[in-house]
């Protein structure tokens, strides 16, 4: 089959999130990167984009001239991802979006509750695909996990325990470094730093292993370095549409943690715990039994761990392999609406605009909670209320 053309917004040289992006497109064969608007510098972000083979007519200076360059061709890319900063995230992908491209959008999707709702109606209205990458639900293991809780193994799901908590803004004699202040800075980051940037990969990681919304929720924020004037930890605590307890702790000053992204799922009949770090187990105690360890890649797993799982089981997988299952995802999607046939069920698990939408106003209510003493606040966004 002919591969599909991807173009990628943000994600320069040097970025810390580029990469990934372009490997993941990569590995299966299913995307070309065709176009670029790289850098916030239009004469790096050409010359970045041709350095990786990227032709000099499609390697753009910014996305409005990318748009208005990729609209006019007849070959225009499938799929454009949105890798820049986040406060540029809405009015990207929003007139990507509304000029008929399939996007795949970085988190936070956008920075309120109502543009949330703006990409979400964009997105239907346009009849286009708006992904956002919590790229972390990619992993074999984490896929499993889900499948697991939906056929029964652990009965009803009791309680989900989500974690990130690193340790590399824990430096305060390091504060100031501008590279690090912005975060924690209102007039760039909004209204929260760590629960933003980090926490809302866990809430969202926890209700897609549950399978269940978080519909309300109390949080206790803190700044342990006194000079921000954001949050660097977060405990929130919450309740989810079919009655499972959560708890979520996220935090910047945990020194000797490093990505620090773990999940935890307890039901009736048994616990699951899952590590970033480590994202070739998965550990499994059944009530009254022992922990045993499934690994990545081994005999009779489920078939949302046998699609997104590459190499044999033994031989680690890691992140740009979980991004790559995000794509492969969108390769699936994009191509079966190109040729009118049914997608492939099991590329359904591709996080959407409407998960975007719904951490924002999980943000948002966090924020909101923990300015009021941790008052308990309707976690959901207005449009999907019931
Ligand atoms: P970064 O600061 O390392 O890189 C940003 C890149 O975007 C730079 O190359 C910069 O020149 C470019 N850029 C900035 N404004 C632009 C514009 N208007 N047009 C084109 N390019 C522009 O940032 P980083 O850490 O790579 O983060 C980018 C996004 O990815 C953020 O929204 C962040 O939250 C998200 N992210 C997601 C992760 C995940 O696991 N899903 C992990 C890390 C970051």
């Amino acid at each position: 089959m002919k591969k599909l053309s991807w173009g990628m917004i943000g994600g320069g040289q040097g970025s810390q999130i580029g990469p990934a992006h372009r490997l993941g497109s990569g590995l299966d064969g299913a995307f070309a990167f065709v176009a670029g608007a790289l850098d916030h510098n239009a004469e790096a972000g050409r010359a970045y984009a041709q350095s990786l083979g990227i032709a000099s007519d499609r390697a753009y200076g910014d996305w409005r001239e990318m748009l208005a360059g990729e609209s006019a061709r007849r070959d225009r890319v499938d799929l454009v991802t949105v890798a820049t900063p986040n406060a540029t995230h809405f009015e990207i992908t929003k007139a990507f979006l509304e000029a008929g491209f399939h996007v795949l959008c970085e988190k936070p999707m956008t920075m309120t509750v109502e543009e949330g709702e703006q990409i979400v109606r964009a997105a239907t209205n346009s009849g286009t695909i708006c992904a956002v990458n919590y790229g972390y639900t990619g992993y074999s293991l984490v896929r499993h996990m889900r499948a697991m809780v939906a056929r029964g193994d652990l009965g009803n799901v009791r309680l989900v325990v989500a974690e990130f908590a690193h340790g590399h803004h824990a430096n305060a004699a390091d504060a100031d470094n501008p590279r690090v202040r912005w975060r924690y800075d209102p007039a760039q980051a909004g209204v929260s730093a760590q629960f933003a940037d980090c926490g809302i990969h866990a809430l969202h990681m926890a209700s897609f292993v549950t399978g269940q919304e978080v519909e309300k929720l109390s949080a206790d924020f803190a700044s342990c370095i006194g000079s921000r004037e954001l949050e660097d930890d977060a405990m929130v605590n919450f309740r989810m549409s079919g009655g499972v307890v959560g708890r979520l702790w996220t935090s910047s000053v945990a020194i000797g943690r490093q990505h620090g992204l773990t999940i935890q799922v307890f039901g009736e009949t048994g616990g699951l715990r899952w590590a970033q770090e480590q994202p070739n187990q998965l550990y499994w105690t059944p009530v009254g039994g022992r922990v045993q360890i499934i690994e990545r890649g081994e005999a009779n797993l489920s078939p949302e761990a046998d699609r997104s799982s590459r190499v044999t089981v033994g031989h680690a997988e890691g992140m740009p392999l979980a991004f790559a299952n995000i794509y492969s995802d969108l390769a699936e999607l994009i191509g079966a609406a190109k040729q009118g046939r049914p997608a492939d069920p099991a590329a359904m698990l591709c996080p959407m605009a409407v998960d975007g939408l719904r951490s924002m106003a999980a943000v948002h209510g966090a924020v909101y909670s923990a300015r009021s003493n941790g008052e308990w606040v309707d976690a959901r966004p207005p449009m999907l209320r019931g």
